[in-house]
């Protein structure tokens, strides 16, 4: 049995992968720290309360003292607390810097302090974000593990700040650390200011999809499935020191992927609002994830479009409880200040 601490394991990915680790393998425990932010959801670890294997701990992943204490006795991390939404980022930066990069330094620190200076593993989920923005006129490059860490949002240079600290804690320290960078996820339970959940939920509701500038952004979608699946992946198999591209081949330009939401629910185009352009608004991801398949074994399974959009937009027709719940309160806010002038 190994004990695994999951931060941010009450988000959107960290809780399903919590669910994968806990319902697909067992020889797994794990030990969820999550600071219960906004986008994090308990329902979406309802399932396992009363399951042994798995305990939950309310903290701050900077929180020095609660890290220091959750980590005793584990025999690795996986590590994805952080402010996750690019448009949040532009309106207001500084949480984004303090849990994604002073928030994974202090993480990196208690765990060389702690079972990492016996060399057990610590995986740090980062995102292709970091490498910036590719071009639409180029469209055979894709980003390796060696592309320039070229980050254009708040966001992403408070991701890529991780990135720098997990390399000089492996270079210095020797700590075994892996990093991940995937591309855009897609799947159950995802906070609906994503696009995904953000445009079929409207839809339900009878809502117009925000759809920013000329719609022709490339997005290079992966199932969520096979995105936690990469990253047991990375932490059972992964070289120490290592960064690992995850993506599925599947570049999508924001204009396709609203069509394809309307054509599953029965809209037409009428209910695309064009809205001024996002701050900064990176043009195009795609990644080449040949590395993980070699050293890893890992491959994209269930992001195979359309079936995986199809049921996805399947799950948020049947769970309107949960999503419904979610966008009331501090969201209708938020909702108000994004999209309220546009
Ligand atoms: P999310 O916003 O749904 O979940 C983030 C979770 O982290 C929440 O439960 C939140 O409460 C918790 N959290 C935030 N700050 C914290 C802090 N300081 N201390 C403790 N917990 C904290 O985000 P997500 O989409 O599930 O993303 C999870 C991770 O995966 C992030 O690191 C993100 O950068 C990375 N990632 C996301 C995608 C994507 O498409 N969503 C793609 C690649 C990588
Ligand atoms: O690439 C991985 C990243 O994908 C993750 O690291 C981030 O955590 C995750 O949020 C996601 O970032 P994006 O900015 O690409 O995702 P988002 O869903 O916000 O937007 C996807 C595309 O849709 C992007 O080109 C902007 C566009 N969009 C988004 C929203 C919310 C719209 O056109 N209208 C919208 O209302």
């Amino acid at each position: 049995m190994k004990r695994v601490l999951v931060t941010g394991g009450a988000g959107f990915i960290g809780s399903n992968l919590v669910a994968r680790m806990l319902k697909e393998r067992d020889h797994y425990e794990v030990v969820v720290l999550d600071s219960l932010s906004y986008s994090a959801n308990l329902e979406n670890l309802a399932p396992f309360e009363d399951d042994p294997r798995y305990s939950f701990i309310r903290a701050d992943v900077g929180d020095d003292a609660a890290v220091t204490e959750a980590v005793k006795g584990c025999d690795g991390v996986l590590h994805l607390a952080a402010e996750s939404h690019v448009d949040r980022s532009i309106m207001d930066p500084a949480p984004f810097v303090a849990s994604n990069t002073v928030g994974t330094q202090r993480l990196l620190e208690a765990w060389r302090r702690g079972p990492g200076a016996d060399g057990l593993p610590l995986v740090y989920v980062s995102t292709d974000e970091v490498y910036g923005s590719l071009s639409l006129d180029n469209p055979d490059e894709r980003f390796t593990e060696s592309s320039p860490l070229e980050p254009n949002s708040a966001y992403s240079a408070s991701k890529a700040g991780g990135d720098l600290f997990a390399r000089a804690y492996h270079h210095t320290f020797g700590l075994n650390v892996m990093t991940t960078r995937c591309s855009n996820n897609f799947g159950p339970f995802q906070f609906p200011e994503k696009v995904i959940p953000l445009f079929v939920t409207n839809l339900i509701e009878g809502e117009k999809v925000p759809l920013y500038g000329d719609g022709k952004n490339v997005r290079d979608w992966i199932h969520v499935d096979d995105h936690a699946e990469g990253i047991i992946a990375t932490l059972e198999k992964g070289r120490p020191g290592e960064v690992y591209n995850l993506g599925a081949d599947n570049e999508r330009s924001n204009l396709e992927l609203t069509h394809a939401i309307l054509e599953i629910l029965g809209h037409g185009e009428e209910m695309i609002k064009y809205v001024p352009d996002r701050l900064g608004h990176d043009r195009r991801y795609a990644i080449d994830s040949s590395k993980a398949a070699s050293d890893l074994g890992w491959k994209a399974q269930w992001s195979a479009w359309p079936g995986a959009l199809e049921s996805t937009v399947a799950w948020y027709k049947d769970n309107e409880a949960w999503w419904r719940s979610v966008k009331s309160g501090a969201y209708r806010d938020y909702y108000a200040k994004q999209y309220g002038g546009r």
